[in-house]
């Protein structure tokens, strides 16, 4: 694929913030997952009354882009107020599609410090293990 922005891809993040449903917890996340086809599927936290079934915006993305038929991921960008770092059930669903994924970890003036899912995921379980 050709040339990609981490800056562009972290104000798609911050942009998707913006359509966060977060009445309870406040705390509004926005993400934006960039596919190998070029294509950027966004994301953000959607929460619910019954507060267990409350979505991330990071996963909200990656459902997204496998429902279109993308499973191949160059980077993510995840962007709350403060800096936020991906939850650990988003980093297992991250993992699920490769462990050398960017991860842009951004806050809402567009600072951000860049990772990859296989340092925030150290020594995962994924798919190897259930080869028998
Ligand atoms: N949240 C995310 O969207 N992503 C994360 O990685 C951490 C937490 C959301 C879930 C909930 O709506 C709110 O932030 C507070 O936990």
């Amino acid at each position: 694929m050709k040339k990609w922005s981490r800056e562009k891809l972290v104000a798609k993040a911050i942009e998707a913030r913006e359509k966060a449903y977060a009445p309870y917890s406040k705390y509004k996340v926005g993400a934006a997952l960039l596919g190998k086809s070029g294509r950027v599927y966004t994301g953000c936290n959607v929460e619910n009354a019954v507060y267990p079934l409350c979505t991330c915006a990071e996963r909200t993305a990656i459902v997204k882009a496998v429902s279109e038929g993308e499973q191949k991921f160059v980077a993510l960008a995840v962007a709350t107020e403060n800096g936020g770092s991906p939850c650990g059930s988003c980093r297992q669903t991250l993992r699920e599609f490769g462990k050398k994924t960017i991860v842009l970890i951004a806050d809402t003036t567009g600072d951000y410090r860049e990772t990859k899912v296989a340092d925030l995921l150290p020594d995962s379980f994924s798919a190897k293990h259930l080869e028998t």
